[in-house]
């Protein structure tokens, strides 16, 4: 078999080859069925306890606290931009939403159709303003954020401290790549197509007591939402169906099964922040010691763990395409650089070995020595 590429692209992002072999292996006869999991009913006692297994060991994996509900959905995590506010909005319409980024931005703008969006604060290029000079509203029914931005590679040092607001996070290019604690948070989401396996299905980890009650104004009443929720995405609803109100994305659930085998396998989340911390550090350190061939455009502070964007000292974006058709032809793939920002950026999720990394770098070193004015 032909040695496989390094694919740094930020989603659908790289697997780890162990776990294609294993869908590989599985794909012709899952689970001693003798078809395939793409064929078998979701209502089939295999399927089911494979999803309950699931979230057992997501649980484990992420320490789930027991208060929380796990939901496997559609839409993506930009369909949950809209379904958050139409889920958790009672009476109460002022939520926050702190903008770091293209997502975070994207999300407060879909969130205005439901919500009157008070922007707490607003990142800049390179930096996200002092929690001193945020404006957050204390009598908010949540607030939104986005932990780390993947298209802008900027991420938050630390969880925001919102008080009694509950914190609803886009985790979906960190989850499973450094450790959180749950219980900080009223909603977390994530798509799962670049650490919890492929496109397809989202994971959803919420408070239950968010869908019951008014939160906002902590009164204990039976939640009704004041806008009518397509059933498939009432969260109240799909959590009493356990996520099987329709038939969910079966082969995506199996594939985050997978990725959640794989991750315990690897030491955990622990493990894998500390693996991800070496990986990038690695990657900063020579973009910064390039002598300003290569720039990261983020203050160090903020700077992400996963998505690390740079450019090159080029005015005309030639050296740039050079650069990527050179490093396709060494196997290292997809640098491009989202088409908002530009430039160039390696995402390295979990499944990015560190050979990865230093494969990377080694091209990068060559490459400047090669076009270095
Ligand atoms: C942080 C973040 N939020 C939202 C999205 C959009 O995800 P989806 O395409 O599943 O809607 C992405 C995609 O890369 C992302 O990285």
């Amino acid at each position: 078999m032909k040695e496989r590429a390094y694919n740094f692209g930020a989603g659908p992002a790289m697997l780890p080859t162990e776990v294609l072999l294993r869908a590989q292996e599985e794909l012709l006869d899952w689970n001693g069925t003798g078809v395939s999991v793409m064929e078998i009913g979701h209502r089939t006692s295999n399927f089911q306890d494979m999803l309950t297994k699931l979230e057992v060991k997501l649980r484990g994996l992420m320490n789930i606290p027991d208060n929380y509900k796990i939901l496997f959905l559609q839409g993506g995590a930009q369909g949950l931009f809209n379904l958050i506010p139409m889920n958790l909005l009672g009476k109460n319409k002022d939520v926050d939403y702190l903008v770091s980024g293209v997502w975070s931005e994207r999300a407060a703008k879909y969130a205005k159709k439901y919500a009157n969006v008070n922007i707490v604060t607003t990142a800049t290029k390179d930096s996200i303003p002092d929690f001193s000079t945020w404006n957050l509203n204390k009598n908010a029914a949540y607030a939104y954020y986005c932990p780390n931005e993947t298209i802008n590679g900027m991420r938050f040092p630390s969880i925001p401290d919102t008080g009694n607001v509950p914190l609803i996070a886009d985790m979906t290019s960190s989850i499973l790549s450094e450790e959180i604690d749950v219980s900080k948070f009223g909603l977390i989401f994530a798509s799962a197509q670049k650490n919890l396996g492929i496109a397809g299905v989202t994971l959803v980890i919420v408070r239950e007591d968010l869908l019951t009650v008014d939160a906002a104004n902590g009164v204990p009443e039976v939640y009704i939402p004041e806008v009518f929720i397509p059933e498939v995405f009432n969260f109240k609803t799909q959590i009493e169906q356990k996520s099987c109100l329709n038939t969910p994305p079966t082969f995506a659930i199996y594939m985050m099964d997978l990725m959640v085998d794989w991750s315990i396998k690897q030491g955990g989340v622990k493990q894998l922040e500390l693996d991800t911390r070496v990986k990038s550090q690695k990657l900063y350190q020579y973009i910064s010691q390039s002598q300003g061939f290569y720039t990261n455009p983020v203050a160090v502070h903020y700077r992400s763990l996963i998505n690390i964007p740079f450019s090159l000292a080029d005015n005309d974006n030639q050296l740039l395409e050079l650069f990527l058709s050179e490093a396709a032809k060494h196997d290292l793939k997809y640098l491009k650089g989202h088409i908002l920002v530009g430039g160039a950026r390696a995402s390295l999720y979990n499944a990015m070995p560190l050979s990865g990394v230093d494969a990377l770098i080694e091209f990068m070193r060559d490459f400047a020595a090669k076009h270095r004015c």
